[in-house]
């Protein structure tokens, strides 16, 4: 079927809540996409930041199909080898945690609102950042700390209140005797690539420690190995009493899951939280041959060779007309405009590289660990021509 056919399939049948570009993928390897008149784009922001590994990593791919055919799914009254040893591979990269798996970013931070509600009761305040973004359900809509995705939806979740990235000051004003938990992004990804200062986790990990508080780090987007460590924690030597993960835990797979040290986590007790499909037999035989992937090909050294090198190239960019600021951590990269960056995007598509745009003018890269340094040069020049093209036309 053509493209023209394809769309007019979605707009009689698919309701209409994502802005699509033009554009049917038919196929992905690597860091490359096909469309449907096999046309190849270079992909720098592979599924939202889902295709870790790259689109269909052989490792990856193998494991599904053989797992395809041994089991898909049983009930989580069962065991079954594949999510124990999918646990185990994630805990031998976050020491002293513990797993609960479910299916998406959004419901893996249900789970940490839960947890931390269950298991500070009868406290249920939670502070998290303005400028935030945990996800669509109700609980992460009511986390998220920009009132645009909450329109519509009120009455939201009660007992969030919002505090100012790195501003230790603004949180400890917000805390009181009903505060359970302070939740955030490492790095806050939509919000336009803004990293939190050590200094400001150092000081959350004090003030929740002292006020018998949990810290959730949203590491849907800077785990697994994005900030060139296994979970962004990590790289900050501050660790968190609960994780969400989720995007390239299982190597393009939909899974995600919540982890919790021992002392949070044995509050989740059976008949207090559940999720039918979670921890999907076909899931974690993928995430755990994405993680054995991750490692043998060690992509957390491609990052920070690739990072340090990024840096050079991204300071050039950051030179030319247009260009309010560059922020890059790990393989998270914004480069945020003077003028709507729309035009940016179409244009590197009509040139074969895929990017995001997020709040309007910050071009978004959340490229696959394993790029190679080529496609990602290749890539950035393409980018970069686009934004003069558009700088020229703002003037
Ligand atoms: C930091 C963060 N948390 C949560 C989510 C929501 O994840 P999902 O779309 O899988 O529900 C996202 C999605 O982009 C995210 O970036």
């Amino acid at each position: 079927m053509n493209f023209t056919g394809i769309e007019k399939r979605f707009a009689d049948n698919v309701i209409a809540n994502y802005s699509r570009h033009p554009l049917c993928v038919a196929r992905g390897a690597g860091s490359r996409v096909w469309d449907t008149e096999g046309r190849s784009y270079l992909d720098l922001f592979p599924g939202w930041g889902v295709a870790g590994l790259g689109h269909c990593h052989p490792a990856v791919v193998g494991a599904i199909r053989e797992q395809a055919e041994k089991l898909l799914h049983v009930a989580n009254h069962y065991y079954t080898e594949e999510q124990g040893a999918f646990a185990e591979a994630i805990v031998s990269r976050a020491p002293g945690f513990k797993v609960y798996f479910c299916n998406s970013g959004a419901e893996a931070n249900e789970g940490a609102i839960k947890l931390a509600r269950l298991s500070r009761q009868p406290k249920y305040g939670i502070i998290a950042m303005e400028h935030s973004f945990h996800g669509r359900t109700m609980g992460a809509i009511s986390a998220t700390g920009q009132p645009e995705y909450r329109r519509g939806f009120t009455p939201t979740v009660p007992g969030f209140a919002f505090a100012t990235m790195n501003d230790l000051a603004s949180v400890k004003a917000l805390v009181d005797d009903e505060t359970c938990a302070v939740m955030l992004e490492p790095v806050q990804g939509e919000g336009g690539v803004i990293p939190a200062a050590r200094a400001f986790l150092e000081g959350l990990r004090r003030l929740c420690d002292e006020r018998g508080m949990a810290l959730i780090f949203d590491e849907v987007q800077t785990a697994p190995c994005r900030l060139g460590e296994w979970f962004g924690y990590q790289r900050y030597g501050v660790t968190p009493d609960i994780i969400t993960a989720a995007k390239a835990i299982a190597g393009g797979m939909p899974m995600a899951a919540m982890l919790a040290r021992p002392e949070t986590a044995d509050f989740l007790k059976p008949g207090t939280h559940a999720s039918t499909f979670g921890g999907h037999s076909l899931g974690c035989a993928a995430g755990a041959a994405a993680f054995r992937a991750m490692a043998e090909e060690d992509v957390i050294g491609n990052v920070r060779a690739l990072g340090a090198w990024l840096d050079e190239k991204l300071a050039a960019i950051a030179g030319r007309p247009g260009i309010k600021e560059v922020r890059r951590a790990g393989f998270m990269v914004g480069i945020e405009l003077e003028f709507p960056g729309a035009g940016v995007v179409a244009d590197c598509r009509d040139n074969g590289v895929l990017v995001n745009c997020t709040h309007g003018t910050v071009l978004r890269m959340l490229p696959a660990l394993n790029i190679a340094r080529a496609d990602l040069e290749e890539g950035l020049g393409v980018l970069e021509a686009a934004i003069g093209r558009a700088a020229n036309q703002a003037q």
